[in-house]
């Protein structure tokens, strides 16, 4: 049986119209998709997510590769287009229509009976408001009648480009949940966006891109583990000399910007280690959390840099997201380097540890 998504060294170069051109996709290939499981294609702002997406759909010809959709090449999309519901763009509502006037004339196109319209509504939370003009609708709303819409043919794969986009946290809560709920009715669903962070807590598998090319792809958790490790945060007065003991018994810290707090890039295996050095030299923890590795980490981690695009508005025209990709404050700001510092001289004796605040 084929994949359901298949994408075999795309390659997409676009014509700028001042002249020149714009390589955006680049090699890429990729096996995706299982039902029930929600996979996310992520990367930063420009590398080529939905490109990728219009290729996939029959929308943009590749300029060389080829894609797949159960098993039909993207080419004949019309084909399995009664078994993939996707939003790409801003879909066109009618703003004066209410939201079930709207589906109802999409079911009517499709040939799709109009008890469906109700199935639908209620899947994306919008029951009690689908006779509200679309105009009144929230932007969570919008997006979310619009997963209904793509939710009318029933399909097997639903394929979401950045429904994260634009919302605040709670609605971006809710469109986990959305999703979540929509992969649990046995659909396999794609879902694409630049905020890791956000989206990382409802995949399964997920694949990462970076400037048009493969990062890493895989479960979650694989990744997760394979590109970062867990950390340890330790709270504990006079850091400094906490810092010495460890590292004397081989276990390095970095210093972080909460004056009693160090941070060690270990997994939890070794905490019973750390609380015993600490202990036997009579100090104590006030305090020690374990750190999951990220998915932001991980990226980082893969590809040497953070993703420092410029936030472009997204497709709705609204500002861009609250939430970045990096997310602020994710790796902790260390201060450089290990801490205690290096010895600049290793001809000389190791140096004290320092700790400005201290
Ligand atoms: N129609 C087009 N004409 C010219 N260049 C394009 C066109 N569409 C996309 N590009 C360029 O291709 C690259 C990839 O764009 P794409 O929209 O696929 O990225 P993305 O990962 O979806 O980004 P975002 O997170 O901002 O949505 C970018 O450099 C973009 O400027
Ligand atoms: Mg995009």
């Amino acid at each position: 049986m084929s994949a359901i998504v298949e994408v075999d060294g795309l390659r997409k170069v676009y014509k700028r119209m001042t002249g020149g051109e714009v390589v955006a996709v680049q090699g890429l290939d990729l096996t995706i998709g299982t039902p029930g499981t929600v996979h996310g294609f992520l990367g930063p702002n420009g590398s080529g997510k939905t490109t990728t997406i219009r290729c996939l759909l029959g929308l943009v010809k590749p300029s060389g590769g080829s894609t797949r959709v159960f098993g039909v090449d993207s080419r004949n999309f019309a084909q399995v287009a009664s078994r993939v519901g996707a939003i790409v763009e801003n879909p066109k509502m009618f703003p004066k229509f209410s939201g079930y006037k709207n589906l109802k004339l999409l079911a009517r196109i499709s040939n799709i009976p109009s008890s469906e319209i109700d199935r639908v509504l209620h899947v994306v939370g919008l029951s009690d408001r689908g006779g509200d003009s679309f105009e009144s609708y929230s932007l969570g709303m919008k997006q979310r009648l619009a997963i209904a819409a793509a939710l009318l043919k029933n399909p097997e794969l639903l394929i979401l480009d950045e429904p994260a986009n634009g919302l605040d946290p709670a609605g971006i809560a809710e469109m986990r949940v959305l999703i979540r709920s929509i992969a649990d009715e046995g659909r396999a669903v794609l879902v694409s966006s630049h905020q890791l962070a956000e989206i990382e807590q409802v995949c399964d598998e997920v694949t990462i891109i970076s400037n048009g090319a493969l990062v890493q792809t895989g479960s979650l958790d694989t990744i997760r583990s394979q590109a970062a490790s867990d950390s340890v945060i330790l709270t504990i007065d006079d850091r400094a000399s906490a810092a010495a003991v460890l590292q004397a018994a081989g276990i390095m810290t970095s210093a972080l910007p909460n004056p009693d707090e160090l941070l060690v890039e270990v997994g939890e295996e070794r905490n019973a280690e750390i609380t015993r050095v600490l202990a036997n030299s009579g100090r104590y923890l006030r305090g020690l959390r374990v750190e999951r590795a990220t998915l932001e980490a991980a990226f980082l981690n893969l590809t040497g840099s953070p993703a420092n695009h410029p936030q472009a508005p997204n497709q709705m025209g609204h500002p861009p997201q609250v939430e970045q990709f990096p997310q602020p404050g994710y790796p902790p700001q260390h201060t450089p380097g290990n801490y205690p510092p290096p010895n600049p001289n290793p001809s000389a004796p190791p140096m004290p540890p320092t700790d400005g605040g201290h």
